[in-house]
């Protein structure tokens, strides 16, 4: 393939993303029938900066793509594939981060950096319904594994990431289950 060529961009708080990081001390705790299932995991996320775009000749947006992919410690499994991009928007402040999942699950969260000395944090939130920061699901999720929120909290010092997300699920009876995963990765 050809090597891309992007735009010159400042990509705000987004510019301490841009690497591949791997962290092995992650834990999920997600939903089962009978209650909850813990599973210690492994991954790899990498970010790439994608130049920026311009929305209807006015908003313009920095764009860092990312891949997520985690293995479960016990099988070596992958068991979480996620892909999308994080936005910035330089005259608002305003940082989205978009998340595809393959179970049909897809949404569009916002928020804020918060940028403290030399220690950015990406604090983003979506709900379902919500006009603005939203989450669309498949007519079988909707009816059986219906996300209902999704919270995000992504930090970055140095070559450290830690991030400490929460899905809250209707599943199983649960109207209101708390899906949780977290992470420390290094910058390689
Ligand atoms: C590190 C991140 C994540 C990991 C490791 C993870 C892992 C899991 C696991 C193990 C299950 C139980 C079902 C199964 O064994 O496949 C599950 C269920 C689910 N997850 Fe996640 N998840 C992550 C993030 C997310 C995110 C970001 C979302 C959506 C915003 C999400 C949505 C769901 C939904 C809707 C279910 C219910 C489906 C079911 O249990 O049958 N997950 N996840």
């Amino acid at each position: 393939m050809n090597d891309l060529v992007y735009e010159e961009t400042d990509y705000g708080p987004l510019a301490c993303l841009p690497g591949v990081w791997q962290g092995g001390s992650g834990e999920d705790i997600a939903p089962e029938p009978d209650g909850d299932e813990n599973n210690p995991y492994y991954e790899t996320l990498t970010f790439e900066a994608a130049g920026d775009v311009t929305n209807a000749e006015e908003q313009v947006l920095a764009v860092v793509r990312y891949h997520q992919i985690v293995s479960r410690i016990s099988t070596g499994k992958v068991f979480h594939d996620q892909v999308g991009f994080w936005l910035w928007e330089a005259t608002t402040g305003t940082i989205m981060q978009t998340l595809t999942i393959p179970r049909g699950v897809t949404l569009l969260a916002g928020g804020r950096a918060i940028v403290n000395n030399g220690r950015t944090t990406l604090r983003v939130k979506a709900k379902e319904g919500s006009a603005d920061w939203g989450i669309i699901q498949s007519p079988f999720m909707q009816k059986k594994a219906r996300t209902l929120e999704f919270r995000h909290d992504l930090t970055v010092e140095g070559d450290t990431l830690s991030y400490d997300e929460t899905t809250v699920l209707e599943i199983y009876g649960n109207p209101r289950y708390l899906h949780t995963d977290r992470n420390i990765l290094q910058r390689q």
